[in-house]
């Protein structure tokens, strides 16, 4: 299945909305530590569980595909792009990690809060550069390539899957972190 270079860049933006308030969140929650407070576990989990299986899972190698086509189409688009595919392994690792402190927190093992923050301030300040970096200069350079050659497509057959908290449909395992997002809106 191939979709236009113009469309999934759209997608992608949409994307970085979702995630960002999702980050916003994740640092919302756990403001309360340094007070000793504690933190809506299952709330960070959720959050945590949806960045596994979407952005690590579709987001990611979709914008990947992405690089591979301005690559394709010339130097002067590729610049810096040979970091990009181990900034987002280093994401998904980040990731992994503050998933398991979560997990480990849940069930009972002696994770300090402290430790939870630090992983969590790790992961979303990662992230957010990450995606600051997209927005202000690949994607533009992207937004090029799709203005240039009107006809590019990428082909996303090897990612297909819909966002399931954001997208048509919400993934039962999902509905407690949407119910969420729509109250806190
Ligand atoms: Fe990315
Ligand atoms: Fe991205």
């Amino acid at each position: 299945m191939r979709i236009k270079l113009a469309r999934i860049l759209d997608e992608l933006r949409e994307d970085h909305r979702n995630l960002g308030r999702l980050l916003d969140l994740l640092e919302s929650e756990c403001k309360v530590i340094p007070e000793d407070g504690e933190p809506d576990m299952e709330l960070l989990r959720d959050i945590m569980h949806y960045m596994t299986v979407y952005p690590d899972a579709i987001h990611h190698p979709r914008e990947d595909l992405v690089y591979a086509a301005m690559r394709e189409h010339g130097a002067e688009l590729a610049e810096g792009l040979e970091n990009i595919p181990g900034d987002h392994r280093e994401i998904a690792e980040l990731g992994e990690t503050l998933r398991r402190d979560i997990e480990a927190i849940i069930s009972g093992a002696a994770v300090t809060r402290q430790h939870l923050l630090e992983d969590l301030v790790n992961y979303v300040g990662h992230l957010r550069r990450h995606m600051e970096w997209e927005e202000a200069d690949l994607f533009p350079r992207a937004d090029s390539l799709a203005r240039d050659r009107e006809s590019a497509t990428v082909d996303v057959s090897m990612h297909l899957g819909e966002d399931p908290v954001f997208g048509a449909t919400t993934v039962k395992a999902f509905s407690n972190l949407l119910t969420y997002l729509q109250r806190a809106q």
